[in-house]
């Protein structure tokens, strides 16, 4: 089940300086970091991106704080790289994260939970598209 995700550190974590401490955990686990960008998402990459939620009171507010500042978008590669991602970023709400993952140690705000992270296979992929338009090569090997 060699697969990928999409992770982002949203921008409160850019702003607190967490960017390298998510990177450094991925990379520990074993991932492979395939593509990274600090960009500033359109409003309308957004409301591709979080669709599903346009309807959801919060989403103008929701909006707003993915606009608030950069964005460090990355795609991960590796074994259950979807599932073992969200395990890694901890429960959506760090009210609720178990600690030891990503939002219980550095969060307590489900509006300002630090990171994101692809729920399924099928949604890494679109989000991969969506914010890497330009495409993700392959993870090259070293040549011998
Ligand atoms: P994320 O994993 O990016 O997926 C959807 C996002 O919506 C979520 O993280 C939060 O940033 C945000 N979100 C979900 N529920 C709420 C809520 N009740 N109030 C504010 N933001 C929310």
């Amino acid at each position: 089940n060699e697969e990928r995700s999409f992770i982002a550190v949203k921008p409160d974590g850019v702003e607190r300086g967490l960017v390298g401490e998510i990177l450094r955990r991925f990379e520990a686990r074993g991932f492979k970091i395939l593509a990274l960008e600090l960009t500033h998402p359109s409003e309308a990459l957004l409301r591709d991106h979080y669709g599903d939620l346009s309807s959801k009171p919060f989403f103008p507010k929701l909006l707003k704080y993915m606009q608030s500042g950069p964005v460090a978008a990355f795609v991960i590669q590796g074994k259950g790289a979807v599932k073992i991602g969200r395990a890694m970023l901890g429960a959506t709400n760090p009210q609720d994260s178990a600690p030891g993952t990503i939002r219980a140690d550095f969060a307590l705000d489900i509006g300002k939970n630090v990171c994101h992270g692809s729920d399924s296979v099928e949604s890494a992929e679109r989000e991969i598209a969506l914010w890497f338009p330009q495409g993700v090569k392959p993870y090259a090997r070293a040549v011998d």
